[in-house]
């Protein structure tokens, strides 16, 4: 009996490390129990992780944002616990109606330094996603405050939670000044708006060198309606045009946290009628990061 629980807790251990290779046993020792259904390649069943109904937690901050919201059903729908990071909660509560167990909301501003952030994430996360992205209004200087110092705000407040694994929504085209892109009529568009796309390059820069286990998803232009095409996947500096459906670029961040293959990588999206259908593992795998 004792040896099996043994046998069980061993397996649980391998293969949360493997997802997130950060875990530590002694500052997340809820993280033991997790749900079979979210362990690809476990050889855990439900029957082996029985009494353990906890599940592995993803903060989500923007999650009232058309993307952000995206992640958190899909995440809901995988199988995660989320705690949605926003800034107004009853907003987030008319979001997200109905109640569900696996859903809690913290007011989390992320313009409000690093301290109140961590103490939004607490130590029950497993993993930030950021979906922020500043509200259009006569401060210019929001895209700093949101896509860069907000950013890094999050990276500091993983950093004193010990979370080491964090998904970034970007755009592509961020180091579109590097790619010949100048003149590029969105490249000029987004910066001349509080030089949004030079304050999401630094920010990314930041979380580069920060030492965290990082994805950073960079979209092409985000439209609401349902996918049309196939995801595809290119490396940084690569895309400067297309487009993709915000519910595929929802789906690529959830995926991010189950494929080892999207560790320490920049990734730009776009979705193509004529692109093959890959699997996740194909997908993220083809990127060679530099
Ligand atoms: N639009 C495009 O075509 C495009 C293309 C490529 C990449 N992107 C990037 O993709 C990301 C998601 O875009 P989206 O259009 O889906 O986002 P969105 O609908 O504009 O949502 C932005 C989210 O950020 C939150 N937010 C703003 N300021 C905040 C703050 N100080 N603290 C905490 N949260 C804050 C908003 O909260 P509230 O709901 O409280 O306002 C909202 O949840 C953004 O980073 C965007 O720049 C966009």
């Amino acid at each position: 009996m004792a040896m099996a629980a043994a046998t069980a807790a061993t397996l649980i251990l391998r293969t949360t490390t493997s997802l997130f290779p950060s875990f530590s046993c002694t500052t997340k020792s809820h993280s033991f129990y997790l749900k079979a259904s979210i362990m690809e390649g476990s050889e855990i069943t439900e029957e082996e992780s029985k009494g353990a109904d906890e599940k592995k937690k993803i903060f989500v901050a923007g999650a009232t944002g058309s993307t952000g919201k995206r992640i958190v059903e899909q995440l809901l729908a995988k199988g995660f616990a989320v705690k949605a990071g926003v800034r107004d909660v009853d907003k987030a509560k008319s979001t997200f109606p109905g109640s569900n167990p696996h859903l809690e909301f913290v007011k989390a501003d992320v313009t409000e330094g690093p301290s109140k952030l961590a103490e939004a994430i607490s130590n029950d996360s497993e993993a930030v996603i950021c979906a922020t992205g500043f509200r259009p209004s006569w401060d210019l200087l929001a895209p700093w405050k949101v896509d860069n110092f907000g950013t890094v705000n999050l990276v500091e407040a993983c950093r004193k939670q010990n979370v080491n694994r964090f998904i970034l929504i970007s755009s592509i085209l961020v180091n579109g000044a590097a790619m010949g892109q100048l003149f590029n009529p969105a490249y000029i568009f987004l910066n001349v708006f509080g030089l949004t796309l030079v304050a999401k390059l630094q920010a990314e820069q930041y979380i580069r060198k920060s030492g965290i286990n990082y994805t950073i998803i960079r979209p092409g232009g985000l439209r609401n309606d349902p996918p049309k095409g196939n995801i595809v996947m290119e490396p940084e500096d690569t895309l400067y045009e297309g487009s993709i459906s915000r519910d595929q670029v929802a789906e690529v961040a959830v995926e991010a946290l189950l494929h080892s293959e999207s560790w320490y990588k920049v990734v730009e999206i776009v979705a193509r009628t004529e692109a093959p259908k890959r699997s996740f593992e194909e997908l993220f795998g083809s990127i060679k990061q530099r």
